[in-house]
């Protein structure tokens, strides 16, 4: 996901290539990305952390404590850190660091398309300018929403965040049911994969509710009430929605792990 925002920045003209600096553990990455002449590719903190303005953190959030550990002697006043990582908290990051600005963002897999979702929000100390200039940053890899509290942040992680996935779900089940149905593999995937962009467009296209869509296509008597009906009748509505709040639930679970974590390291 960091590499998605470097390279989606680096192609956005907002920054120079030699002005993004990207460090990286693997050698056989550095040689890739140093191949792209997109960024200047470090491999150890005191090259490029103490150079840097803006710090996006993209570790896994396993991770997180340790790299801060060891970013925290480096860490200058002034300098911005933006978080993509899943369940960190903002007040973990401003004291693992020691650093009063600090942006959590979530974004969401289709940034890898340029059509990402990512909500985000600043900690006290990140002036509105400095707000605006990460916003752009963000949007090079999509839209993204300025959220007012850290709750809405974990709630957005349930709806954005890990949203792809139930939409992967719903066209698993889709798929399983055309091959069941005695579609081949190809036919399939053309036949799930077209109703679902196609009900996206139409969905972007006006300010219509997905109700009233529903509304549109399903007649009296026809088939596709027949299978509204049935999801109804099976409460798909409410078992989507518990699914949500399970992903909003982790997420503040997952935050409150890793505050335990700081406490627990001091
Ligand atoms: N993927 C998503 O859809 C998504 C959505 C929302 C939020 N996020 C967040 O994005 C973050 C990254 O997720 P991901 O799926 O992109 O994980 P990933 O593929 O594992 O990427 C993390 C990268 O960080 C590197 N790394 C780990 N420790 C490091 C260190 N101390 N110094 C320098 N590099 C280090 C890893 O290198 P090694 O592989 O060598 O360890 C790896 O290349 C996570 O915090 C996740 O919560 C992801």
């Amino acid at each position: 996901m960091g590499m998605t925002y470097a390279e989606a920045i680096a192609k956005s003209n907002l920054l120079t290539s030699g002005d993004l600096m990207i460090l990286d553990k693997s050698e056989e990455k550095r040689a890739e990305l140093r191949a792209t002449q997109l960024f200047d590719v470090h491999d150890q903190l005191n090259t490029c952390l103490p150079k840097a303005d803006v710090v996006l953190i993209a570790v896994k959030p396993v991770h997180a404590i340790t790299l801060m550990e060891e970013m925290k002697p480096m860490v200058s006043d002034g300098q911005l850190f933006v978080s993509i990582m899943a369940g960190v908290t903002i007040e973990t990051i401003k004291q693992a660091l020691n650093s009063v600005k600090v942006v959590r963002a979530m974004p969401n897999l289709p940034a890898l398309v340029g059509l990402g979702m990512t909500s985000f929000i600043g900690s006290d100390d990140v002036s509105r300018l400095e707000l605006a200039a990460i916003e752009r940053l963000l949007d090079t890899t999509g839209r993204s929403i300025n959220l007012t509290s850290e709750s809405e942040i974990d709630a957005s992680t349930g709806i954005s965040g890990s949203g792809p996935a139930y939409i992967f779900y719903f066209m698993q089940a889709l798929m399983d049911a055309a091959l069941k149905m005695g579609f081949g593999e190809d036919d399939t995937r053309l036949l799930v994969g077209q109703t679902f962009s196609g009900a996206i467009e139409l969905f972007n296209s006006s300010t219509l509710s997905p109700e009233d869509w529903m509304a549109k296509v399903a007649s009296k008597g026809g088939t596709t009430r027949a299978a509204l009906d049935s999801m109804d009748d099976n409460n798909v509505n409410e078992l989507i929605q518990e699914a949500a709040y399970a992903a909003f639930r982790r997420a503040e679970e997952l935050g409150k792990q890793t505050e335990g974590k700081e406490t627990k390291n001091g």
